[in-house]
């Protein structure tokens, strides 16, 4: 598929890096913006060559938010009725390898959104995050109001929503919001070296892992720990688990084969 609003391509011929790609809209999340992505995830997590994806931006921008100009008119019918905003964002939630939001420059709304959607954030110095709908006579539409929380608590995220004020990458990392902060010009070389970890790893153990994980945000922590029991004991039918195993036992490099 040819792509207008994103570019895709990839490194060490297993890492899938998607750049957004709206550079005079500060790569404002439109329809079609929202729609490329999806589809460039899709393909990449089918790829069996990949193993973790990168989404990342310009310097000046990850995602200013969704497109207000977009929306600006839209009516309740519009919105709730067409979904048109956020009908095609949750394509992000149905992939099954790793994303990593390498995140500069704004990240606001609708791009706050996104990065929190992707499995960690890894975000230069410049970086700027925040929930800044309440300005425009909204509230976060992407799952703003549920994800903040959840990484950095209430008290920060009701500040964050409720003033609209934006959080920079030091207090990113402080709330955990952030995995990692980085000089702006190392941000791409850090992601690209975190994706290169990931995939040398099995891709099953690594699928399993992202799954569990995400478990702890829903349900009790009983549920989770069982969940996470299944996992594991589940990974003991594959070779990757009998590799890796072995090679650390015979003090020797495992050579995972995704089965
Ligand atoms: N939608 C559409 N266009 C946007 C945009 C957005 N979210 N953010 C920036 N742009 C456009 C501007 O309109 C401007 O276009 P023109 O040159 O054609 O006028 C261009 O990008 C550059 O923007 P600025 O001139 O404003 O740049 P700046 O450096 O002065 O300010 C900024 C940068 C602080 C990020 C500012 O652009 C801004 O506040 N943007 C809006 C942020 C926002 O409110 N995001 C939330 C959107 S709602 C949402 O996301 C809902 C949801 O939860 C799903």
């Amino acid at each position: 598929m040819a792509y207008e609003m994103i570019e895709v391509r990839v490194e060490a011929e297993k890492v899938g890096i998607i750049t957004l790609n709206r550079p005079k809209a500060l790569n404002a999340l439109n329809d079609q913006l929202m729609n490329e992505l999806g589809e460039a995830l899709k393909a990449f997590d089918a790829d069996k060559n990949i193993g973790c994806m990168i989404i990342t931006g310009s310097e000046k921008a990850f995602a200013a938010g969704a497109d207000i100009g977009a929306m600006a008119k839209y009516s309740f019918a519009d919105a709730y009725g067409g979904d048109y905003i956020t009908r095609n964002w949750e394509a992000i939630r149905s992939i099954r390898k790793p994303v990593i939001a390498a995140v500069s420059g704004y990240a606001l709304g609708g791009g706050c959104e996104l990065a929190m959607m992707c499995d960690f954030i890894i975000a230069a110095d410049n970086a700027r995050f925040g929930q800044p709908e309440i300005k425009l006579g909204v509230i976060p539409g992407a799952g703003g109001t549920q994800r903040l929380p959840r990484a950095v608590g209430k008290a920060k995220a009701m500040d964050l929503a409720l003033t609209g004020r934006m959080m920079n990458a030091d207090e990113a990392e402080r709330a955990s919001l952030v995995s990692r902060v980085v000089p702006v010009d190392k941000l791409m070389e850090e992601a690209l070296g975190a994706a290169i970890i990931i995939s040398g790893f099995s891709q099953l153990a690594v699928m399993a892992a992202k799954e569990s994980v995400n478990r702890a945000f829903e349900g009790s922590l009983n549920d989770g720990v069982m969940f996470e029991r299944r996992l594991f004991h589940a990974l003991f039918a594959t070779n990757d688990q009998k590799e890796g195993m072995d090679a650390f036992v015979n003090k020797r490099q495992a050579q995972f084969s995704n089965s």
